[in-house]
């Protein structure tokens, strides 16, 4: 991979920013794309002077998408959103942009392209997010039927947004919402782990044109996460049901906000479960030993304690 160019969409993200680290540790130059290059500055320390460059394009743009890949041997997708805002819709970014950018991938002739998606990608699905993944998915394979599709489950790791947000609430409301009940199933996954499998997926020749899902080693209910999460930062709160059709009501609301905490098509994704499917090929097939997620929690949940990281207890290495 040393002093190749890999141009990677939503490189300023939480996943994305993971795997410029990695890209630019074995040598890779990087087109780090997003909307707001000045945002995404942050990204250049990671690489040597000159190898990471942050670069502006929206992905819902054919002719800035074709700029971004020109010149680049592999490629990496990973912009998504989780509530549509403006222009940038479901149908946009995760349905159309996937497409747009693959076949600028194959028109530039990029040699690989990992395309990530999410677990629960379902065109039957009831919510808006998991049909547009599924049909971004087709989008890919038509356009470039050698690329590699991952689906993670949920994501932690430093900045994630489930475990912090959760945190986050715990230190100012007296109970959490379990929404329908939280006995539906997670199989949450290490960013690293993440980077790692899309590294390997550029460089594997037998992961061309497959797809895989990405768990960690143990699969939880949204009850347990939450109970984990409370452990962790040392607070006790009561988990009180919210029945799904009091959760919707309140999401109807929420979504008004420029940015919604909650929304009615996410409170479909919660009735489901978002564990890696039986007979999937998985994170072992990309040579990637999963990180159970006990290990990696303590890191940086403890900002969220009573008194703050330094209150004392437990030490970390
Ligand atoms: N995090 C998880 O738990 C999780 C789980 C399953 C699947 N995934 C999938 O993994 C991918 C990455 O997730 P993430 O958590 O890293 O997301 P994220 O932190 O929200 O990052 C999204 C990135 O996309 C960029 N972006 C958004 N709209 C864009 C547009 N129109 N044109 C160009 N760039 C745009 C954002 O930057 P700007 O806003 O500055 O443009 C940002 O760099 C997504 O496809 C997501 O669906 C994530």
């Amino acid at each position: 991979m040393q002093g190749q160019l890999a141009t990677v969409f939503g490189a300023s993200g939480f996943i994305g920013r993971n795997i410029v680290r990695e890209l630019a540790a074995r040598g890779v130059r990087v087109n780090a794309v997003c909307r707001d290059a000045e945002q995404a500055k942050f990204l250049k320390p990671m690489g040597a002077v000159g190898q990471v460059t942050p670069m502006r394009a929206d992905v819902t743009d054919p002719a800035a998408v074709a700029r971004a890949v020109a010149g680049a041997d592999m490629v990496i997708n990973l912009v998504g959103i989780l509530y549509q805002s403006g222009r940038n819709t479901f149908d946009a970014v995760q349905a159309t942009a996937p497409g747009t950018i693959a076949k600028a991938a194959a028109d530039a002739g990029v040699r690989a392209l990992v395309h990530v998606s999410a677990i629960g990608a379902d065109a039957d699905s009831r919510s808006a997010y998991a049909r547009s993944k599924a049909a971004g998915e087709a989008a890919v394979r038509a356009a470039f039927p050698a690329a590699t599709v991952l689906r993670p489950s949920i994501v932690f790791g430093a900045n994630d947004s489930f475990f912090n947000r959760f945190a986050a609430m715990a230190q100012v409301m007296p109970f959490l919402p379990l929404i329908g009940g939280g006995a539906n199933k997670f199989q949450p996954v290490y960013v690293d782990d993440v980077a790692d499998a899309a590294i390997a997926a550029l460089q594997r020749p037998e992961a061309a044109g497959k797809t895989y899902e990405l768990g960690g080693p143990s699969t939880y209910t949204f009850r347990q996460l939450l109970e984990l999460m409370l452990v962790e930062i040392r607070r006790r709160r009561p988990l009180v049901t919210v029945p799904f059709w009091l959760a919707s009501l309140q999401a109807a609301v929420l979504e008004l906000l420029p940015v919604p905490p909650l929304t009615r098509d996410q409170i479909e994704l919660l009735k489901r479960d978002n564990v890696v499917a039986p007979g999937a090929s998985t994170l072992a097939d990309l040579g990637v030993d999963p990180t159970p997620l006990e290990i990696v929690l303590p890191t940086y949940l403890d900002a969220f304690r009573l008194g703050g990281r330094y209150a004392g207890g437990r030490a970390h290495a």
